[in-house]
């Protein structure tokens, strides 16, 4: 059975024309004027763009004594509901675990995902077993490897650590990843604030200052280097750690920043509500900021400086932020943002002129793909393409709501939001899982998506990492020792 999608404009990161979709085995096959198919998406007044990606979730995470409440079958549901038809999420060893038993684990979870995924690696501990297996963990598909330099005595690794497994992931091809922040100074933080009667969620935004991300990036950024490895920065909340960013970019580093949906949007005044239950929903690391820092971030997107809008959908149900009551450090650090990235960054970014449709595209969906390298199997709208597609009406308003959410948690970060730009159809592999405002279920239908290690930007750095390496120099006529 195929599917034309039918009068809509295809948008993709580069152009903007006018045409019809024909979708055929999962897979876009044709793209042009008045073409026909078994069943007829009506495209009239909406873009036909790449389905969103979302490069950076967490689902059925177990983290700070809980498990974050979405799984795959619920935070995919809420990803197709927005436009997203592609998530990557951490798979997450426990200190001491093995990856290829982490990574059987995430396979697990994902079973009943309904629409593609793919997995980073992360390495929460060093020994000869992660250096061993992270060589078969490439082979399945994995070319990305996350660091926390944060939440130390948990996940977080230190600095030869972290040249080690930079140094192993460069060699393997791969990409590192980081949670850039200074874990050794938020821990002695968060111990001060405590001592002094500092207990409520303000005090987790206090912990985890502006600086210490700053540092941490730029650290990250010269192992990076030091390594000859690409470097790709998570959350990157902040002007210091932009800027760390965007010299290194200027510096021919190979480094990507990756902004989220609630860094852009949400500011630090959400910590000082009086309702502990507001302002403990809103924990997560690093913690939202200030309007500067905000225009640093948009700025960053118009300058190419950041690549990646994400979510970091990461999210805790009211009940279990409460564990952090008394004490802000037990607080589980996480929001979502699966539903709603691409509404809201439409409506405050499109809709405000900061953003051309283009670069939504390339924001949301087609730079990840590239950095990923699963492009143009994913990212693109052009035969042969996978069809996971959204057709995106820019006139459609709705206000966003908890009660109207896929999400399983009981609130949502954006409540009240009216936003302008939603999906009217979203298709995964050609199934429309999304139409008219209501879900077509299907768990399960969701596919792992392997990518392959050594993308061009790896051949490029180590070609150059290997001409500019160090060489000894040929010397004649040395005077023999001891004369
Ligand atoms: O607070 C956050 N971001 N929670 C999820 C884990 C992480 O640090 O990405
Ligand atoms: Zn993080
Ligand atoms: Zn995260
Ligand atoms: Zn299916």
């Amino acid at each position: 059975m195929s599917t034309v999608i039918k009068g809509g404009t295809v948008v993709t990161a580069d152009l903007t024309y006018v045409a019809d979709v024909l979708v055929d085995g999962g897979r876009i096959a044709a793209i042009g004027p008045d073409l026909t198919g078994d069943t007829v998406l009506d495209a009239a007044g909406c873009y036909v763009m790449p389905g969103g990606i979302d490069p950076h979730t967490h689902l059925e995470m177990p983290f700070m004594g809980t498990y974050s409440a979405d799984d795959f079958e619920s935070g995919t549901r809420a990803a197709l509901a927005g436009g997203t038809t592609m998530v990557v999420d951490f798979a997450l060893p426990s200190p001491g675990q093995g990856l290829l038993d982490a990574l059987k684990m995430w396979d697990n979870k994902a079973t009943r995902a309904q629409c593609d995924y793919s997995f980073h690696m992360a390495v929460t501990w060093w020994g000869e077993q992660v250096f061993d297996e992270m060589e078969e963990v490439t082979r399945r598909g994995i070319n990305t490897f996350k660091h926390f330099m944060a939440y130390k005595g948990a996940l977080m690794v230190n600095d030869d650590e972290l040249f080690a497994s930079f140094s192993r992931v460069g060699d393997l091809g791969g990409i590192a990843m980081v949670h850039a922040e200074n874990g050794d100074v938020v821990a002695e933080l968060s111990a001060r604030l405590l001592a002094a009667g500092n207990t409520g969620p303000e005090a987790h935004a206090y912990s985890r200052p502006t600086q210490v991300e700053g540092e941490a990036t730029n650290r990250a950024i010269m192992i990076a280097d030091m390594a000859g490895v690409p470097l790709y920065v998570v959350h990157t909340s902040c002007e210091e750690s932009h800027e760390a960013i965007r010299r290194a970019r200027m510096q021919g580093k190979r480094v990507w920043g990756e902004p989220l949906i609630q860094h852009l949007t949400l500011d630090e005044s959400e910590y000082f509500n009086t309702d502990w239950d507001h302002a403990a929903r809103r924990v997560m690391s690093p913690p939202f900021r200030g309007k500067q820092h905000q225009d640093s971030l948009w700025a960053g997107l118009q300058s190419g400086s950041l690549s990646v809008v994400a979510t970091d959908h990461c999210a805790f149900t009211t009940d279990q932020k409460r564990t952090g009551m008394g004490d802000f450090t037990k607080i589980p650090n996480g929001t979502g943002g699966l539903q709603d990235r691409m509404p809201m960054l439409w409506t405050h970014g499109v809709g405000t002129g900061r953003l051309t449709p283009n670069e939504f595209v390339a924001v949301t969906s087609t730079n990840i793909a590239k950095i990923l390298n699963c492009y143009p199997r994913k990212g693109a709208v052009l035969v042969g393409s996978d069809a996971d597609l959204v057709v995106w009406d820019p006139a459609a308003t709705k206000t966003i709501s908890a009660a109207t959410q896929e999400s399983a948690i009981d609130y949502n970060v954006f409540e009240g939001q009216e936003v302008t730009g939603l999906p009217r159809y979203t298709l995964t592999r050609g199934r429309v899982a999304f139409a008219d405002g209501a879900i077509n279920p299907d768990p399960g239908h969701g596919q792992f998506v392997a990518r392959a290690p050594k993308g061009a930007v790896n051949r490029a750095l180590s070609t150059w990492k290997e001409l500019t390496a160090p060489r000894p120099v040929e010397r004649s006529g040395i005077p023999a020792t001891g004369v």
